[in-house]
């Protein structure tokens, strides 16, 4: 029988108020690539982290290659033979990708001054080696994201890692680039005989990468599986601890009149640079137009002008017929618009505010909540506000509690029911789950779905490409501020969709 390489032994790991990791037990063999799965906070970070020597568990050993690790502390798990690739990279943006690749290691001339051309030999001889390119003498700040992470990974192997962590690698990858870093796994475990440990929330990837799965709830590891003998209902099940139906969403309905135009729509982005390029689009009553894009393609730009929070430079935004063209947001809304924006806690939410407070904003002059015109009516308030917390299935401590304590899942069900409850004929959603658990994720596409059945006319920016097809009746894409492609979500697959997102593909001059 094979040794484990990794052995965790009753690890547990407390933080104040929180018990991240609970009596932790786990062997990961060798050659495996082993995926661990869980929902936000579900303690997968710290469990790497502990391994990876940046955290000392409360309790509990880690053992590397049949050897207890006695002192936390990466320089000894590097030595052992363990990488991590960071949910956040740790590059420096400007040095180059070799520089950034030797950096733990230098090669030196005279033993003093940094030898830029055996680094860069040393970084081609890696990239032969296991068969990964880069563009050597670039500064990393140039760079893609996708290239930025394989930057990362040769890093840990020119440090000779045989155990790699992956901690959410794809979060921030194109479905292209996903499969090259796959291919990249794949090629490691194969032919280096590397083991894997890989985080992920996406259950996919889990079935389409991972020799076994382990998942995590509220600091436990709740299972192991071979991955084959699993499927993807069976592991969101076991994530949130009960079952979830991934049930098709019911459209009813077909798309009616346009309630938002947008006609040659220029907008700057915040240094001055042209972020959306004379973009057009059309937005019908009763459908969901989603946004594919990468970061940094335009689409925050467009969102922030449509809602009047950031100048037009030129063309015209239009909703059901009236221009609003340079309006501010408060107008805009009153025009028919609502916005569930991108950062709930930075525009969406007062954290400092009730959740009843913060249900109300917007209609606090509604006569039904003012007594003599003047005087707020508590109980009305109330009432209400308990009313749409129930509705929205938002758990926490009641509607007297602040916002700010909430998880970010409730929070977000709070924005999504105030903005919701306008009932505006036009809305703007910006990535409505992310950082939202799978339970809420499932109740949120439904509430969704149910606004575009009764008609609303709804945009939708989300860097998750599955929620993009899940919800969308059409799909754009936006490369470098201009629409690259329209389609029909059922007529296209995320693979082509992610061509025309790194505008490699592009169909002739687009409107949607
Ligand atoms: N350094 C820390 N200090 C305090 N609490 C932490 C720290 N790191 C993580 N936590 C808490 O531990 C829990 C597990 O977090 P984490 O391991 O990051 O989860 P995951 O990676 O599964 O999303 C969360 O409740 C988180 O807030
Ligand atoms: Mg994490």
């Amino acid at each position: 029988m094979r040794e484990p390489v990794i052995n965790f032994k009753h690890i547990s790991m407390q933080f104040p108020g929180v018990l991240a990791n609970d009596d932790i037990s786990l062997d990961i063999m060798p050659g495996e690539v082993f995926a661990l799965i869980g929902e936000n906070g579900a303690g997968k970070s710290t469990l790497m982290n502990i391994l990876y020597g940046i955290q000392t568990p409360t309790s509990g050993e880690v053992w590397i290659k049949g050897r207890r690790v006695e002192e936390f502390d990466p320089r000894n798990v590097i030595e052992q033979g363990v990488g991590m690739v960071h949910q956040h990279f740790m590059l420096v943006p400007s040095f180059t990708v070799a520089q950034n690749i030797v950096m733990s290691k230098e090669p030196r001339k005279h033993r003093i001054f940094f030898d830029n051309a055996a680094a860069e030999a040393a970084v081609r001889k890696l990239e032969e080696d296991y068969g990964l390119t880069v563009p050597e003498s670039v500064p990393v700040e140039d760079i893609s994201v996708g290239m930025q992470q394989r930057v990362e990974i040769l890093k840990a192997l020119y440090r000779g890692a045989e155990i790699l962590i992956l901690d959410e690698p794809t979060a921030v990858l194109t479905p292209q680039e996903t499969e090259e870093l796959f291919g990249v796994i794949r090629g490691i475990v194969r032919e280096k005989h590397m083991t894997v440990i890989i985080i992920t929330h996406k259950l996919d990837e889990v079935m389409a990468i991972s020799d076994r799965v382990g998942v995590m709830r509220k600091g436990k590891l709740v299972g192991i599986h071979e991955t084959r003998d699993v499927n993807q209902q069976m592991l969101a099940s076991l994530m949130v601890g009960r079952p979830v139906l991934f049930d098709e969403l019911e459209r009813t309905g077909e798309p009616g009149e346009p309630a938002l135009t947008v006609e040659q729509l220029r907008v700057l982005d915040h240094r001055g640079l042209v972020a959306v390029r004379d973009l057009s689009l059309e937005l019908r009553a009763g459908e969901i137009l989603g946004i594919a894009a990468i970061e940094g393609n335009g689409q925050s730009e467009l969102i922030e002008a449509i809602t009047g929070l950031m100048p037009v430079q030129s063309g015209r935004i239009t909703i059901l017929g009236k221009d609003v063209t340079g309006q501010d947001p408060g107008e805009i809304r009153e025009a028919g618009l609502a916005h569930v924006p991108e950062d709930r806690l930075a525009t969406g939410l007062s954290g400092a505010a009730t959740v009843a407070e913060n249900l109300l904003v917007g209609k606090q002059r509604e006569a039904r909540f003012n007594r003599w015109g003047f005087h707020q009516n508590q109980a009305a308030v109330r009432a209400y506000a308990e009313e749409v917390y129930g509705r929205y299935d938002i758990r926490g401590a009641g509607v007297e509690a602040l916002a700010g304590d909430m998880s970010g899942g409730n929070m977000q069900k709070v924005v999504i029911a105030r903005e919701f409850s306008f009932d505006s004929p036009v809305l703007i959603i910006s990535q409505p789950t992310r950082g939202v658990d799978v339970g809420a994720i499932e109740f949120i596409h439904s509430r969704i779905m149910e606004k575009r059945n009764q008609g609303a006319a709804i945009l939708l920016s989300s860097a998750d490409l599955d929620e993009v097809f899940r919800l969308s009746d059409r799909i754009i894409t936006l490369y470098e501020g201009r629409i690259t492609g329209c389609f029909r979500a059922s007529e296209i697959t995320k693979e082509e969709i992610g061509l025309y997102m790194t505008g490699s593909r592009q169909q002739g001059g687009k409107e949607a």
